[in-house]
């Protein structure tokens, strides 16, 4: 690992499901019940915006009573530790990474803890319900905020950012994730034509597994921490 400076990590749901997070696409195809079209997109929120923010509040609300793991407390001690640049990516709306203590997270798909406002286009931080339309602090509109969540069919956040630290990047590892959903699906195949090695570490294989070099299978609260000593132990 001596030729390693730069590390992007990717999350997904897997790594907040020992958390108590349910991912996306469970073995009934349904996330908390719903088909995805149905709380997921523009369009249900334009037909049902009352069901959508319903379902939004209760993820916000679950916040509350969810812990970061044992994987994303080690990719905190990576990220206090390691020399280099790391970035972590992660297309979870939770707040699991930044209350586990790392320093860099960018979140692609949103968070819930944030409004963002149609009327201004402003975003609050936010930790209470939508449903019951509450007056923007920043505007003063009423019933205008919606969840600051990146729907099927919207624009990932922060683009910029991802695209030059997967140009810098000497290591590329997805944790818990389907690589069903693109843009993240295809980053590790950025990564490694740009000389990248690349690592998963999954319950099972992704979609991508081909692509890695190196997958690991198994529950990310074990094989996370597992992980993480093997670069530090690296650095001695
Ligand atoms: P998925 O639910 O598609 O995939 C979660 C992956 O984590 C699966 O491959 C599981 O096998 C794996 N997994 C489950 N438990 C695990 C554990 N304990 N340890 C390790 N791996 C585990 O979730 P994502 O790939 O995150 O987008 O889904 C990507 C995007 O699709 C989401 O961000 C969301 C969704 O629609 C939006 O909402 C825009």
């Amino acid at each position: 690992m001596h030729d390693i400076r730069n590390i992007f990590i990717l999350t997904g749901a897997g790594i907040s499901a020992e958390s108590g997070v349910a991912t996306f696409r469970g073995p009934d195809g349904r996330w908390e019940g719903h088909r995805v079209e149905d709380v997921a997109t523009p369009e249900a929120f334009r037909r049902d915006p009352a069901l959508v923010q319903t379902f939004y509040d209760a993820r916000r609300a679950k916040l509350r009573e969810i812990e970061p793991n044992a994987a994303h407390r080690a990719l905190a001690r990576l990220n206090a530790q390691w020399p280099g640049e790391l970035l972590i990516v992660t297309q979870n709306v939770d707040d699991l990474h930044e209350r586990g203590g790392a320093r860099r997270v960018l979140h692609m798909h949103g968070e819930l803890r944030s409004a963002w406002c149609l009327a201004c286009d402003g975003r609050t931080r936010w930790e209470e319900e939508l449903s019951s339309g509450p007056a923007c602090p920043g505007c003063g509109a009423a019933g205008e905020m919606r969840p600051d969540i990146v729907w099927f069919g919207e624009m990932p956040y922060r683009m910029d950012e991802i695209d030059a630290a997967l140009m810098k990047a000497d290591l590329f590892v997805s944790i818990g994730t389907s690589g069903a959903v693109y843009p993240a699906a295809g980053y590790v195949q950025t990564a490694r034509y740009l000389g990248a090695r690349t690592l998963e570490i999954n319950l099972e294989p992704s979609q991508g597994s081909l692509f890695f070099e190196e997958s690991r299978i198994g529950r990310a609260g074990e094989l996370v921490p597992e992980w993480v000593e093997e670069m530090l132990a690296g650095l001695r």
